[in-house]
């Protein structure tokens, strides 16, 4: 069998070019991202954006998150209001998302939109993802680089994982920063975080001077990351447990745990922004090792902790 990790290319600027041309001719790439690993391809184009979903196996009412370079380029797609310049000011770019109305004249893949008239957009800070950004003249469609439903990569090794060949280049930026994808804010009336993430409801509170609404189970947007069951390992998982049997797989959280074999702690130091990192790392990882049980210690619901556990809840579904 073809090694599965030969598609994964370091970055240069050999490799750079290769993965732009790659996207011009409207093939899928495996790129990093601050948040996770991300499956790219080119906004505008639906052959491309159909391939995306082909090869997620993601249905095709579930939209895209559109990434953006500069504001000159999203002006043309999307219509832009206040909410969305005070929060575009502090935190981008970096891992923060929003749903914005549609333009009439967009340029955008229906598909990427699932066919509504809100499109979701970012701007990554990743410099690898930025320069290839820069250099095209579409944005891209980039979920993450998982099968539908599985856990998120935070590696390149991750990706070629999910994907074992059928992806022809993976760029290799190492273990993303943050392990854990964007918050998603929607921002077509009044504000309502979709998604949690490293960005919390109380920063994003602080800049919009108003009570952030929090709507995580909506019923209308049922988006892949809005779906009760998603970034599961494909073991069944208790949460909230003090204890786990030697043949469990335990995660825990700071140093009053014990060491051992099936011990996995997220962070000896109670950070929670380092438990992030190590959330998806550590799941793929028991996944691995093939665990049939996996229990996990309570993770305090602060800060980054409230997208941590909003992990661990639909991953334990
Ligand atoms: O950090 C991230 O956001 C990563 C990296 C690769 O950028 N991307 C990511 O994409 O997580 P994905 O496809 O795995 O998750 C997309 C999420 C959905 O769960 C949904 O919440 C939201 O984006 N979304 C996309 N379009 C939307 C729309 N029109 N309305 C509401 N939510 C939308
Ligand atoms: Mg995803």
């Amino acid at each position: 069998m073809k090694n599965i990790y030969s598609n994964i290319f370091k970055v240069n600027n050999k490799n750079l070019s290769k993965t732009i041309n790659y996207l011009k001719k409207k093939e899928l790439v495996g790129v990093p991202t601050e948040t996770v690993y991300g499956l790219a391809g080119n906004a505008y184009s639906s052959q491309s954006v159909k391939k995306i979903y082909l090869l997620k196996k993601r249905p095709y009412k579930n939209p895209l998150i559109v990434h953006y370079y500069s504001l000159k380029q999203l002006k043309k797609d999307v219509e832009l209001n206040d909410n969305f310049f005070k929060l575009y000011k502090k935190f981008s770019p970096g891992p923060i998302t929003f749903i914005l109305k549609k333009n009439k004249n967009s340029l955008l893949s229906k598909m990427v939109t699932a066919n509504t008239n809100t499109v979701a957009v970012r701007f990554p800070e990743n410099k690898i993802l930025k320069k290839i950004l820069k250099s095209l003249d579409f944005p891209l469609a980039i979920p993450s680089a998982n099968k539908s439903s599985h856990i998120s990569p935070v590696s390149a090794e991750d990706v070629a994982q999910e994907f074992r060949g059928s992806i022809k280049i993976i760029l290799n930026g190492g273990l993303c920063r943050i392990g854990l994808e964007s918050t998603v804010v929607d921002l077509t009336s009044k504000p309502k975080i979709l998604r949690p993430g490293l960005i919390s409801p109380a920063e994003i509170s602080k800049i919009l001077k108003i009570k952030i609404k929090i709507n995580y189970n909506s019923k209308i947007i049922k988006a892949p990351g809005m779906l009760k069951r998603h970034y599961s390992p494909g073991i069944p998982m208790k949460l909230n447990q003090e204890k786990a049997k030697s043949n469990e797989a335990f995660i825990v959280f700071g140093k009053k745990h014990k060491k051992g074999k099936n011990i996995f702690n997220l962070s000896y130091t109670s950070s929670l922004v380092e438990a992030a990192r190590n959330l998806y790392k550590t799941l793929r990882l028991i996944k691995n090792k093939n665990y049939k049980m996996i229990c996990v210690c309570s993770i305090p619901q602060n800060g980054i902790g409230l997208a941590i556990n909003d992990r661990l809840n639909r991953a334990a579904k």
